[in-house]
């Protein structure tokens, strides 16, 4: 998957990270399945945003390794419940056959219950984390995956299949399904950062929800007019499924123009902080422009 050059050595070390989590539990079908999907590949963007915000208020990196592992842990058992064909119905993910279609439905429902319950583990077993903060990171996993985040998202996106639903609607849909994960992982860098980071909780809030809607609003488009073999997913999925998307609603153009009103909000908040905001306008950056 291409990433900015400057990123790859945070995708490197959650990448290894994940390694050795996933190495430390017992062999069995269930871990297989598992880590068949959490080392498939893939961005990394929501550890990459966890570090990149703790690096910025000057937090060492050791300190943000299980929340980073966390949320992608909590995105691959989003990513391997979406693809069930209960839900999306697709059978590639990250370049490979999707967790059902490798290891079988039950067995792919199973390891994505158990990458949602390895996030907290991860989450709790944190050492250089205060108990405090800790409690503060753990409630804000578990606000921004349920039914108050991506499942609740997840749930209106299934409704609002083969419906036709308004612009406020499908916004409320990306903001849940997809906004929320990403907010949570800059809330969950900024909450490693101590007192620090306290003043700019709002003004990081408002960043996020603008990526987190490009964010989405980008992998519409590109399931429009990407290319299947640098995505690594299927292309025209949602076509084919009649999902409610940015382009269907408003048009490729109109939803492209979208993601660069949003990108520039994006960069406008990041103007209150007087830190190093460079890599996060970096990363906005890389959201609306990615083809994968
Ligand atoms: C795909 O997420 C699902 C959405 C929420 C849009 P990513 O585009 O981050 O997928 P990976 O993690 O890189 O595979
Ligand atoms: C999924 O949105 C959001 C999740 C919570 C996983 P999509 O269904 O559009 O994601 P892709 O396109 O399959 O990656
Ligand atoms: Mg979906
Ligand atoms: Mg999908
Ligand atoms: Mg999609």
């Amino acid at each position: 998957m291409m990433i900015m050059n400057n990123l790859k050595p945070l995708q490197e070390r959650i990448d290894s990270f994940l390694t050795v989590c996933i190495s430390q539990i017992e062999p069995s079908k269930l871990q297989q399945a598992m880590r068949y999907s959490l080392l498939a590949g893939g961005k990394r963007i929501r550890p990459i945003l966890v570090y990149l915000t703790g690096q910025m208020f000057n937090c060492p990196l050791s300190k943000l390794d299980e929340a980073a592992a966390a949320i992608e842990s909590i995105h691959t058992y989003s990513l391997i419940h979406d693809d069930l064909p209960a839900m999306d119905n697709d059978d590639l993910r990250r370049g490979k056959p999707t967790c059902h279609i490798q290891f079988g439905e039950a067995q792919a429902i199973l390891a994505g219950d158990a990458l949602q319950s390895l996030a907290f583990s991860l989450l709790a077993s944190s050492e250089l984390i205060d108990a405090e903060a800790k409690i503060k990171m753990i409630a804000e996993l578990a606000h921004a995956s349920g039914v108050n985040g991506m499942c609740l998202g997840q749930s209106l996106d299934l409704q609002a299949t083969q419906q036709s639903i308004n612009l406020e609607q499908l916004q409320k849909i990306h903001c849940y399904k997809t906004g929320a994960l990403i907010k949570a992982s800059i809330r969950l860098g900024a909450f490693a950062c101590g007192e620090i980071a306290k003043s700019y909780y709002l003004t990081l809030d408002n960043y996020a929800e603008a990526i987190g809607l490009a964010f989405q609003i980008q992998d519409d488009i590109l399931d429009v007019i990407g290319e299947q073999s640098i995505m690594g997913k299927p292309q025209g999925s949602d076509l084919a499924h009649e999902k409610s998307t940015y382009p269907a609603l408003v048009g490729l153009d109109n939803a492209i123009k979208l993601t660069e009103q949003l990108y520039q909000q994006a960069i406008d908040s990041l103007k209150q902080i007087p830190y190093n905001t460079q890599p996060l306008q970096d990363l906005a950056g890389f959201i609306i422009n990615r083809n994968s």
